[in-house]
């Protein structure tokens, strides 16, 4: 079973539990050839690994090695007492064209006691549409027969439909149905070999959208570290690799970036254990064996580092900026960028309401992350203007508001920004004012700057700024109010924030902290990112504002006497939610019968909290009482 500990969007660091322990993703396992062990598993385990992949089909077809795993079980036969994962022989099929028992290789993936078998899927070459669409229809059906052998092995069924999109959906939605332990993407390897990564972004992209969000993705067959930061921004939380020996056997080294030939090399760019004992000429004179191990070693290396820099990025909220840095690496990931920038609504639902990092320009494609599509929807869908007037400034430095006489003007002021146009009122939340540009942006940015500016002005009377007065004294209401909007959604500021209304600021920074209304403590204002957290107070004000389903999650009746508690809301205790609830977004949590009980953070939208078994939903943050 399998929990998110915490996102960055779709990247999540996840715990997967197996009968050998826990594996904790992002991770890669390496490929372990029953024949050839240069790298003991257990030697791996310093370097950052979680678990490693063996073949079955490899043991199946050796007598003394079958004999053994069947008596001894797996992990004896490779003397490592973790989690191992068995791949069924697809690739080998594939490859050599051997026959293979898709149910007798599931058995015996059952007997020799793996933690995770795979099904015998078939591996579409690039071959016509029906064709592939026949084996997909194999393919389930394998999956199908396979579930019901499984016993108390994890299952991985894995999606295939070669370069079809649609067939990759179709068998994606599939499987999904049979609600296996793990979904391997496959047929990638050709791809990974001809750096084609827009495709291969596709085709995650075309099965992610049809899979259970509470399942671990494997992508099968992409061990080089190059491809990891946009699999896990795009929602992969395993990987294998044969990469790191095969690699090695050639005399070539990984690198984060790039792979280079020993023979072209004249340093050692790494730090990793064997590049620090070892110089190039070191490398060169030792024997052919002894080299190969040796570069293997550092390949296994750098493959776990990059994965360690994956998670502290989606710990830091900035896998985006990895992905782009990564995507300079190879011409053929900014092709994939391309295919990511058309996913934006896509991507904005599992998107995270604001970051522990400030958001940095990094490339041309920072402009279209998750994050700005959705600053940009709300500002247009959700920004109420309190004036008739508008005026337009352009960039300034941050934030806005330290100008005084701005917050004095009879018109609302919009300040055109490299995000897009920012009313001054929403100078504070995240991004705007978390977020570092460099002095001038590549022409696409400004373009795209430009669309959403022309869109959100045709809403508003722009006029000189001779033609306003400047007498106004209630910027801080405007401010919470706007940020209020924002946040929830139209109308919200009104409902929160009425009566006597008292704004308590920060004696240090003079920071609104705290929203009073008629002695009621409403909200609270959250110094790194701006936005609000709910007190009761403000739940209930807004549960009488937004009528159902808007910003509830409801729980099921025996979950209720644990949240007056003042526990969090599990997964498994939701029934419902509201389909704009974001990652770290303020919730309503109700009954049944659309009684609110508390109020809370999410970790998960709709569909996760609707999908996982295990973990939380919602934080509670206050009961109301
Ligand atoms: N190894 C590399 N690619 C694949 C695949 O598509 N399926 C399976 N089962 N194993 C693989
Ligand atoms: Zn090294």
């Amino acid at each position: 079973m399998f929990e998110i500990k915490v996102r960055d969007g779709l990247a999540r660091i996840g715990i997967l539990r197996t009968k050998h322990g826990v594996i904790n993703t992002p991770t890669i396992l390496p490929v372990i050839n029953p024949h050839f062990i240069p790298i003991h598993p257990n030697e791996m385990l310093q370097m950052g690994a979680e678990a490693v992949i063996t073949n079955s089909y490899i043991i199946y077809n050796d007598e003394e090695l079958r004999k053994k795993a069947l008596k001894e079980g797996l992990h004896a036969l490779l003397n490592f007492n973790k989690p191992i994962m068995t791949d069924s022989g697809s690739f080998q099929m594939y490859m050599y064209g051997i026959e293979i028992d898709a149910i007798e290789i599931v058995k015996f993936q059952r007997s020799i006691g793996s933690d995770i078998g795979t099904i015998l899927d078939i591996f579409s070459e690039e071959e016509s549409y029906d064709k592939i669409k026949e084996e997909v229809e194999k393919t389930i059906e394998r999956a199908k027969e396979s579930m019901k052998e499984r016993g108390d092995m994890l299952l991985a069924c894995t999606v295939q439909g070669g370069i079809y999109k649609d067939l990759r959906r179709y068998c994606a939605k599939q499987l999904a149905k049979l609600r296996s332990d793990i979904y391997p993407v496959g047929g990638v390897v050709p791809l990974m070999e001809k750096q084609r990564y827009a495709e291969i972004a596709e085709i995650i992209i075309a099965s992610k959208k049809e899979l259970p969000p509470s399942k671990p993705v494997h992508l099968f067959g992409a061990g080089h570290p190059i491809i990891f930061p946009l699999a896990v921004a795009l929602g992969c939380d395993l990987f294998d690799s044969a990469s790191y020996i095969k690699y090695a056997k050639d005399e070539r080294l990984i690198f984060s970036d790039k792979t280079l030939r020993l023979k072209e090399m004249d340093e050692l760019p790494c730090c990793c254990p064997v590049c620090s004992k070892f110089g190039i000429d070191d490398l060169r004179e030792m024997d052919r064996e002894e080299r190969v191990v040796k570069i293997a070693y550092h390949n296994l290396w750098q493959t776990f580092a990059e994965i360690k820099k994956i998670r502290q990025a989606i710990r830091h909220g900035n896998l985006w900026e990895l992905v782009e840095q990564r995507a300079t690496a190879h011409p053929s990931l900014m092709d994939a960028m391309e295919v990511i920038k058309n996913e934006k609504k896509w991507l904005e639902k599992w998107e995270n309401i604001s970051k522990k990092r400030a958001f940095m320009y990094t490339s041309r494609y920072s402009i279209h992350r998750p994050i700005v599509y959705r600053l940009q929807k709300r500002i247009l869908e959700r920004y109420e203007p309190f004036f008739e007037k508008s005026i337009i400034f352009g960039e300034m430095e941050k934030p806005y508001s330290r100008n005084e006489w701005m917050k004095k003007i009879e018109a609302n002021c919009i300040i055109e920004s490299c995000f897009g146009p920012v009313p001054l009122e929403l100078d504070e939340i995240y991004p705007v004012a978390q977020s570092i540009f460099p002095s001038s942006m590549d022409v696409e940015a400004e373009k795209e700057v430009r669309k959403t500016c022309n869109k959100f002005y045709k809403k508003l009377k722009i006029v000189d700024f001779s033609a306003v007065k400047k007498g106004s004294k209630d910027f801080d209401i405007r401010k919470i109010k706007s940020i209020a909007n924002y946040q929830f959604g139209k109308g919200a500021g009104e409902a929160l924030f009425s009566g006597k209304i008292e704004i308590i600021k920060s004696k240090t920074t003079g920071k609104i902290r705290n929203v009073i209304c008629d002695g009621k403590h409403v909200v609270s204002m959250r110094a790194p990112d701006g936005f609000f957290s709910l007190k009761a107070e403000g739940g209930k004000r807004l549960h009488a504002f937004f009528s159902p389903p808007k910003m509830r999650v409801v729980v099921t009746d025996d979950a209720i006497p644990f949240i007056k508690e003042g526990k969090n809301v599990f997964a498994k205790f939701v029934i419902d939610a509201c389909k704009e609830l974001r990652p770290y977004d303020e919730a309503l949590i109700v009954s049944k019968d659309d009684e609110l009980i508390a109020v809370g953070q999410c970790l998960l939208n709709r569909d996760e909290m609707l999908d996982f078994e295990r973990g939380i939903a919602v934080k509670t943050r206050e009961v109301i009482k």
